[in-house]
């Protein structure tokens, strides 16, 4: 399972990250562009190969439309940029 979490950096968002991460076996991209974010809210889970940050405003069509890569899932990432809407695989 993937999860893609919008405003993963935020007081909500990265605690659903970390409980992911901890007691699941789920991978997670979190896409935050980092307003509001708390700075220390993912440094434990940081270096996790199951967790990735983009930088990417969610109002920005381009930038998602560019793709937001599903980490080690070349094939989720591809489905994304085509079909931004459809969930990750
Ligand atoms: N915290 C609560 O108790 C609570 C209760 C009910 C509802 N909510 C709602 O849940 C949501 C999250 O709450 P929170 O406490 O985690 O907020 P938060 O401010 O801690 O986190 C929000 C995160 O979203 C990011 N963000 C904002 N706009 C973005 C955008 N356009 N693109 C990408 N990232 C963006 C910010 O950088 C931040 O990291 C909010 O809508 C809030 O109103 C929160």
């Amino acid at each position: 399972m993937k999860l893609l979490v919008t405003g993963g950096a935020g007081f909500i968002g990265s605690a659903v990250i970390r409980l992911a991460l901890k007691e699941t076996n789920a991978r997670s991209v979190n896409v935050d562009k980092l307003t509001y974010a708390q700075p220390d809210a993912l440094a434990e889970i940081a270096g996790d190969p199951r967790y990735a940050f983009e930088k990417v405003d969610i109002c920005d069509r381009a930038a998602l439309e560019r793709g937001v890569p599903a980490p080690t899932s070349p094939t989720a990432s591809c489905t994304w940029r085509r079909e931004p809407r459809r969930p990750l695989d």
